[in-house]
């Protein structure tokens, strides 16, 4: 691959942070061969998917799987900016439009073995872009290409976004920020995942305070706290 960009994370994590996310990966490496295409979603803006996204595709690639990052927020893409990649980049909606191939949207990464798809210039109709055909033949191409592929969306609960690019993927994963989600609500979004067809594979239960929390059990999931920006 000929174009690289650089990504600066700003951020530090803590040692909590880093063995949830490593135990993350470990439960999407033994849920099968058969799970290679992830979509990641949440329930409302903020609860931390592109975080999540963007760490499980570091820890991946640590372990010497290929892995690449897609991102379908395109109302709201993050990693451009948030990582300070510096120069101009094209992204998934320019695939999605026709005005480039596969070949020159992926970016390698400064990361071992991580290689990622921006989310492109914002258009006024995200929905119908990824309804395209051309999501699909984008996915099988990585497949041959890749060991996983991640998927971050928008959030579920009010666009359709992450149903649509669902349809495509083996296993989606629901990010639950604490106290933030009730439990109707989180509920609904696995509902949501469901009817597309797509394995549930589990929920990310993030932000949690851990000082304060002595157990969490209400959905199952991991935790994980990083120092504000
Ligand atoms: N575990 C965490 N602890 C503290 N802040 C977090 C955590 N995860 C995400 N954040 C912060 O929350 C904000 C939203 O995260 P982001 O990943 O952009 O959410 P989303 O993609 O779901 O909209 C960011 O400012 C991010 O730094
Ligand atoms: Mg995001």
């Amino acid at each position: 691959m000929e174009q690289k960009v650089k990504m600066n994370d700003p951020r530090k994590t803590d040692f909590m942070y880093e063995e949830a996310i490593k135990t993350l990966r470990t439960n999407i490496q033994f849920t099968g061969r058969n799970v290679k295409c992830i979509v990641l979603t949440s329930c409302f803006p903020n609860e931390g998917k592109s975080d999540i996204a963007f760490q499980l595709a570091k820890e991946i690639g640590n372990i010497g799987k290929r892995v690449i990052l897609v991102d379908a927020d395109i109302r709201k893409s993050t990693f451009a900016s948030r990582y300070r990649i510096g120069r101009p980049v094209k992204g998934l909606s320019h695939y999605l439009c026709g005005t480039l191939e596969a070949d020159g949207v992926c970016y390698q990464t400064n990361y071992d073995n991580v290689d990622i798809i921006f989310a492109g210039s914002m258009v006024p109709n995200p929905s119908e872009l990824l309804e395209e055909p051309a999501l699909e033949e984008l996915i099988q191409h990585l497949r041959e290409q890749y060991d996983y592929i991640l998927i971050d969306t928008p959030p579920i609960a009010d666009m359709v976004d992450a149903a649509i690019v669902a349809k495509w993927c083996d296993g989606a994963i629901l990010v639950i920020e604490e106290r933030r989600v009730s439990y109707r609500i989180a509920q609904k979004a696995k509902k949501k995942i469901m009817q597309t067809g797509c394995k549930f594979l589990g929920a990310v239960l993030n932000k949690v305070d851990v000082k304060k929390e002595r157990y969490y059990g209400s959905y199952g999931g991991y935790y994980g706290r990083r120092t504000a920006e």
